[in-house]
């Protein structure tokens, strides 16, 4: 069995940050599912075109498009939208195991984020995460990195379009997003990179430990 960390949680919890310090870390491969959501709106993928694709051709397309693009607030909200489609998570779903199952041979183990990864799409994975902070914070974070690149945001607009997502990804029908007693709950509000980052690290070692997997590093 691969050793899988699943990280579920709303936007601007830091997740994707923690994900991808806990890949280097460990020597994990990282996908990250949100980015794979986002080239589907972005190119207006049907669920016909998904189904012939691998998930390596998937993150190819994902790669030829520029990452401001893929993160502007109208992708955001399109992508939250044709989430909710049954037959689009369907696809989604076995290309994300895909992924999991087989990370490639110079990795010891996968590091999945999204809504689901969690409850749907690796729901026997030996560590689970919950990432999450409060709305305001979250908002303040998302702010800050959109104003590097769009001078006219304003705060208001970013925590009303956080407040929309987080309320359309959580109360959909298929799959939303959703925290129970399997998974580790870690609220980043009042801590810096550096302190959710070695609280992580400790509960990942303990769950694969617990599991009987060695995933220490060389
Ligand atoms: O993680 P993100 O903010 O980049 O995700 C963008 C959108 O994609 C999010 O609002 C909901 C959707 N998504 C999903 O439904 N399931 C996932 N596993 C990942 C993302």
């Amino acid at each position: 069995m691969t050793p899988v960390i699943a990280i579920d949680g709303p936007a601007g919890s830091g997740k994707g940050t923690m994900a991808r310090k806990l890949a280097s870390h460990f020597g994990f491969a990282y996908l990250d599912t949100g980015m794979l959501y986002r080239t589907v709106a972005y190119l207006n993928l049907s669920a016909e075109a998904l189904s012939k694709l691998s998930v390596d051709a998937l993150l190819q397309k994902a790669k030829s498009i520029p990452n401001d693009a893929l993160r502007t607030d109208a992708v955001s909200a399109i992508t939250s939208a044709i989430s909710k489609k049954n037959e689009i998570r369907e696809i989604m779903t076995r290309l994300q195991r895909e992924f999991a199952t087989h990370p490639g041979k110079k990795y010891k183990g996968a590091i999945l984020d999204g809504r689901d990864i969690g409850t749907v799409v690796v729901p026997d994975a030996v560590c689970k995460l919950f990432i999450t902070a409060d709305l305001k914070v979250r908002a303040e974070r998302r702010f800050k990195m959109i104003q590097r690149t769009n001078a006219d945001a304003t705060f208001e607009e970013v925590y009303e379009n956080l407040k929309a997502r987080d309320n359309q990804d959580s109360t959909r029908t298929t799959s939303p997003m959703k925290f129970d007693e399997s998974y580790e709950l870690i609220d980043t509000s009042k801590e810096t990179v550096g302190e959710s980052f070695s609280r992580i690290v400790k509960i990942a070692e303990n769950a694969f430990a617990k599991a009987g997997m060695d995933i220490r590093m060389n």
